[in-house]
């Protein structure tokens, strides 16, 4: 149970249908929640619920779409009916916006902006009059936003942007939570616009200069978002979940 209440706690998880969003409403269910999980494939979200196994409702939304998102939270809209949400997790994946930097179409690196940062900040503002009080919200953000790889400039400033707003939104929006888990490379479906031998020997370079020596599975993301969510004490974090890939001195 992760609500200090007899009930169970009502979580969303958008971007809900694969990898680590998946993971995470996998985990939630298993805690007792709760859960809608929400993408734009209604088809994605069945097969999704069916994986999980049960105890997860579904919503076909596109996050990037302002007007499905007031549909969503409006009062009585999308299942939520009048109760408050406890816990929203927000792992949307944006893909555009990498790529060398003198090569970067500031286009391409607004698409970037418009797939992940806007969404999460209209959801953001949508979501919080939702929220229960002692809710959380838990950002999925990157670590590229604080890493120096050559190519991830774009996506460090997406996601370091989002990373900036969790201190000051966690004192503005407070008693609520906000958070953030930032994962290293995770082997999740975002990886498939890469063919398989290119992704494996992306995969196979990064485990040998990780400390842990592999890339990470989107459960472990999941339970380090389960836990920015339902310790009560924990606000304004940015949580690093890379294998150690993002220390300095790694290996
Ligand atoms: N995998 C990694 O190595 C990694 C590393 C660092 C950070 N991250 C971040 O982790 C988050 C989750 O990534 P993932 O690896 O789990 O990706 P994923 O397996 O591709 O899952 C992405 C989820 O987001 C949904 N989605 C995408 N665009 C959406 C939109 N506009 N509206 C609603 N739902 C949308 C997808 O469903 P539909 O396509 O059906 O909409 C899917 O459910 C992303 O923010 C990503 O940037 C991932």
């Amino acid at each position: 149970m992760t609500s200090s209440t007899t009930t169970p706690a009502r979580v969303v998880v958008m971007g809900g249908s694969s990898g680590i969003g998946e993971a995470t409403a996998a985990r939630f269910v298993a805690d007792g929640a709760e859960v809608v999980i929400t993408g734009r494939s209604q088809d994605r979200l069945d097969q999704a619920a069916k994986r999980i196994g049960g105890g997860v409702l579904t919503h076909r939304m596109d996050g990037a779409d302002p007007t499905d998102i007031d549909a969503f939270f409006a009062e009585g809209g999308a299942g939520l009916g009048a109760a408050p949400v406890d816990h929203l997790v927000l792992a949307l994946s944006g893909s555009a916006g990498s790529g060398p930097f003198l090569e970067l179409d500031p286009a391409e690196l607004a698409a970037g902006f418009d797939g992940k940062f806007w969404p999460y900040v209209r959801i953001l503002q949508a979501a919080v009059p939702r929220l229960a009080a002692d809710g959380s919200v838990t950002l999925v953000t990157a670590a590229s936003a604080r890493a120096a790889f050559p190519g991830t400039a774009g996506l460090a400033a997406i996601n370091g942007a989002l990373e900036a707003m969790v201190p000051p939104l966690a004192v503005e929006l407070a008693p609520r939570r906000i958070n953030a888990v930032s994962p290293g490379v995770i082997d999740t479906a975002w990886w498939s616009r890469l063919p398989e031998e290119q992704r494996t020997a992306l995969f196979e370079g990064l485990a040998a200069t990780t400390p842990v020596g592999r890339v990470g599975r989107p459960d472990e993301i999941a339970r380090a978002v389960h836990l920015m969510a339902t310790n009560g004490f924990v606000s304004g974090v940015v949580l690093d979940c890379t294998g150690g890939a993002n220390l300095p001195t790694g290996r």
